[in-house]
């Protein structure tokens, strides 16, 4: 380990390169254990950079065979190759050819970044820094350069070659058994985006026709025998490539757009250009195969890597700092996608959903940093949910304070203003602000403040004058590094209720009429006054989620459960049900377990309105699931914010499921019946709803403690003809000593334990079933013939869902969870130093737990500290235990 890895870099620090490279000319001689990659770069000094500087490029475990400039070879005392880069100190001050013969291992690259292999197939990833791993190179992404690539392999193991841009030649190496293949691509892009593919897969091919009339040819590569799973996936690109053309006016470039799904993969997927490269948990899909959830999430990603065409592609960004300029807009775009074609109130209740459990608890631990961090020691450390998700977020509130037309406007102009370069969030932001007239500087603070601003609200009203006044204030919480904060603009959106639920229109003291309900907020505190309110209204606050804010307000019970019946704003009134049931889990959950709050009164009107609400016809039936589903425990814990005591927590939620399993039962026994016949699979968002409605249903059901209860899970496992209700049943089952729980999951295993993806699912459901010895039984797992600490999709499945969704097994009191994740992550972080640091980023939220608990995770932090750690994982333990 070098310490000066462990430095941080510094936005501040930005300098333009000191040399560009226009063109690459790459040759690869592809060998599982010795590739050999000839580089031809075409660079000169930039312009931009001040005097003639040393030419130093960036490399990572590569070898040095040959190196010459404009063809003539170098001497060794020319040039120095080390592990980390390699410097020329004398280059032409013109325009020159650089030649670099190098040779790298992918049979032996276990860290997945660079070129390795993926069941006896090649592939690469490149973001953020892997093509280093390749061959020397500025591997920086505001150096762009057109590229034309040649790879040669054996034909007959790899009969596939693939890269970016559009194939221009192949054929046979003449007296070998090899044969080669030529991409071009047109498009000037830096390194991170290029790929290649080389080996033996299945394609599935279609095609698309631009809004010009550009003729596209679209194939997936998988691996053989899985042809049948790549029609969702293919259906989903095809509406991503339509929809980006009639909601943003993006038509897409080359002639060719190829996807390879690889069962080896760090991260979901990848947007090479033209060279999509991806999870096959991304890509694979058959009924039987692959939940709802996993078709959505299909979509959404298939989607998410074609917008990245021209959000990341012909638009990148200047320097990784940056990278919410391209993910966060990305995220948003895919949001919108999936909304559009599915229940939209839904997708935005799901996509809260997961910004509160992953981002909030990152922004308000020791792992928080701004949506543009400032630093960095690791940047594969970045690819974070605040990057990310709250990244998408603040493009929501963009949208949201100039209104659709301007926001799309202001892209358009962005996309016109910047198209083939490496730029920057101000840039962003610019093209914005012209587009629309609204200053946006102020805006610049969601960018580079961390921390989930508190809003705390409360309602005055007058008789006397018939006025409602709102009063605002917003808290911003220091957060490491950031003690002190400026105040953000806040878009606010409410509603008042009358007394039959109506919205009330919203007349300011000015006179001005608020139709959509739009407030912003600018200052630290803030009232706004309403006129002609002729009685005390319910105000619903918030609404659509129009903020990435933390709302608190003196409401009462009543009010909320007044919310959750009439409630226009669908979001809201889901909402209202959560805070209405959060409220009741707190008070049973907080200090010591009182169950009181989760088995009187409370609860059973809380019961009553649930019913109601999911005999409502009119709404959809994924919207009454989602109703019907109670705050998780992490939810709960998060609400409680201190003194964490998951035993505890889970107690209250039981208690409440059993509460309400039993006050409505016949509600949801009819619920259940009536969702019976769902037909042939479809993923369509009404087929999937009713699944999911019925499924909800049956978890609160079994929830009552009643024995039938537990025979109808396992029926329903029996019964089920698709994935999702096979897996949720067994979901269902999991945590119960019970012989149908161990029949249900040995006829799992014996199903699919040859079928990697869905054997993880049975993995995962282990992992994730509280019961007292999940330490034990999750560790005994590790030793299975099946398991693999080498595949990142079954870590995550075994070691990612305990760690991240068994929160009582993970928090157990003897601090056997936190031990068992620290082997794991010292194991792994030897060959795969990405993955141990996402792993460990489980103990961010340490410190709110209750003493004991807190005790034994410091102990285990410290542990691992005192560890020869890699960089990622240096990083991530050294800034949680702060
Ligand atoms: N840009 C990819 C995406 O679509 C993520 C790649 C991250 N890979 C990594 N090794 N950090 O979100
Ligand atoms: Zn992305």
């Amino acid at each position: 380990m070098h310490e000066s890895d462990r430095q941080p870099k510094h936005l501040s620090d930005y300098a333009a390169p000191d040399y560009l490279i226009e063109t690459v000319d790459l040759d690869f001689h592809l060998e599982p254990e010795r590739t050999i990659v000839h580089a031809d770069l075409a660079m000169r000094p930039n312009p931009e950079a001040k005097a003639a500087r040393p030419l130093v490029l960036d490399g990572e475990g590569v070898e040095l065979i040959s190196i010459a400039v404009d063809g003539k070879p170098l001497q060794p005392d020319e040039y120095s190759a080390t592990e980390t880069g390699l410097t020329v100190p004398d280059v032409p001050t013109g325009p020159f050819t650089l030649s670099l013969k190098t040779a790298c291992n992918p049979e032996a690259n276990e860290a997945l970044l660079g070129l390795y292999r993926s069941n006896g197939a090649f592939c690469t990833q490149c973001e953020p820094e892997g093509f280093r791993r390749i061959t020397f190179f500025l591997d920086r992404p505001d150096v762009l350069a057109t590229y034309r690539v040649r790879l040669e392999a054996d034909k007959k193991t790899n009969p596939v070659l693939l890269s970016n841009g559009n194939p221009v030649e192949r054929g046979d190496v003449e007296g070998t058994d090899r044969h080669y293949a030529v991409w071009e691509d047109p498009h000037p892009k830096p390194s991170y985006l290029f790929a290649a593919v080389a080996g033996d897969l299945a394609k599935i091919s279609d095609s698309f026709t631009t809004q010009s009339g550009r003729e596209v040819a679209l194939n997936i590569y998988v691996e053989h025998g899985k042809e049948d799973r790549c029609d969702w996936a293919m259906e989903s690109l095809k509406n991503a490539m339509k929809w980006d053309e009639e909601r943003f006016g993006r038509e897409y470039d080359l002639d060719v757009f190829n996807i390879v799904a690889v069962s080896d993969f760090n991260m979901g997927a990848m947007e090479n250009k033209g060279l999509n490269i991806f999870n096959d948990k991304l890509v694979l899909a058959r009924p039987d195969t692959a939940s709802d959830a996993d078709y959505a999430a299909i979509e959404g990603v298939i989607a998410h890597e074609y917008f990245h065409n021209w959000t990341g592609n012909r638009i990148t960004c200047r320097d990784w700092f940056q990278l919410c300029l391209k993910e966060g807009l990305t995220v948003f775009r895919d949001q919108e996608f999936s909304a559009d074609l599915r229940a939209g109130p839904v997708k935005r209740i799901l996509d809260v959903r997961n910004l509160k459990s992953r981002q909030f608890p990152e922004d308000s631990g020791p792992l928080a940093h701004p949506v543009r961090p400032g630093s960095y020691i690791e940047i594969n450390n970045f690819y974070t949910a605040t990057v990310y998700e709250k990244g998408a977020e603040l493009c929501r509130m963009l949208q949201t304070m100039l209104g659709r037309d301007d926001f799309r406007k202001g892209l358009d102009l962005y996309f016109e203003r910047h198209d083939g370069q490496a730029v920057t969030v101000e840039d962003f932001l610019a093209a914005l602000a012209d587009a629309s007239g609204k200053d946006l500087s102020e805006f610049m603070h969601w960018y580079n403040q961390a921390g989930t601003p508190e809003l705390a609200c409360s309602l005055d009203y007058d008789q006397q004058s018939k006025t409602a006044t709102l009063n605002v204030s917003q808290i911003l919480p220091a957060t490491p590094g950031q003690p002190n904060k400026e105040p953000m603009p806040i878009p606010l959106r409410i509603g008042l209720l009358g007394p039959n639920g109506d919205d009330l229109p919203l007349t300011l003291e000015d006179g001005t009429e608020l139709s959509d309900g739009l407030l912003e907020v600018t200052e630290r505190e803030q009232s706004f006054t309403f006129t002609g309110i002729p009685t005390p209204p319910t105000p619903s606050l918030l609404r659509e989620f129009s903020a990435p804010v933390r709302l608190t307000q003196t409401i009462d019970l009543e009010q909320i459960e007044f919310l959750m019946m009439h409630d226009s704003d669908p979001f809201n009134r889901w909402q209202a049900a959560q805070s209405y049931a959060a409220k009741l889990l707190t008070d049973a959950a907080r200090d010591r377990y009182n169950p009181e709050p989760v088995k009187g009164q409370g609860a059973s009107r809380l019961a009553k309105a649930l019913a109601v609400t999911a005999n409502e016809e009119e709404l959809a039936y994924a919207y009454r699931g989602e109703m019907l589903k109670l705050p998780s425990e992490s939810d709960i814990a998060r609400e409680l914010a201190r003194n964490i005591d998951t035993d505890a927590i889970r107690e209250a939620r039981e208690t409440l499921r059993e509460t309400i399993g039993n006050a409505i039962h016949a509600d949801l026994a009819g619920i259940y019946e009536e969702l019976a016949d769902t037909g042939p699979y479809s993923p369509d968002g009404i087929s999937a709803g009713k699944r999911s409605m019925r499924i909800a249903a049956l978890d609160l059901l079994v929830g009552s403690g009643k024995d039938d209860e537990l025979e109808r899970a396992a029926a329903h496992y029996r019964g089920a003809t698709n994935m999702t209700d096979a897996i949720y049943s067994l979901l269902i089952l999991a945590p119960h000593d019970d012989p149908r729980r161990d029949e249900a999951m040995a006829d799992f295993y014996e199903r699919w334990k040859d079928d990697a993806l869905v054997l993880d699912k049975w993995f995962a459901v282990q992992a994730r079933s509280a019961r007292p010895d999940s330490v034990e039984i999750v560790e005994g797992l590790l030793s299975h013939p099946k398991f693999s600490l080498k595949n990142p999709n079954r870590v995550r499945a075994l070691i990612g869902s305990f760690a991240n969704g068994n929160p009582t097994g993970f928090n157990r009191k003897d601090g056997a969870g936190y031990e068992f994740l620290a082997e794991c992550a010292l194991r792994i972080d030897k060959f795969n130093p990405h993955m141990a640091a996402r792993l460990l980023g489980a103990f961010e939220s340490w410190r709110f737990l209750e003493p004991n608990r807190e005790a034994h995770a410091k102990a285990t932090l410290e542990g691992l500290a005192n560890a020869e750690l890699s960089t990622d994982s240096y990083e991530i333990v050294s800034k949680t235990l702060g």
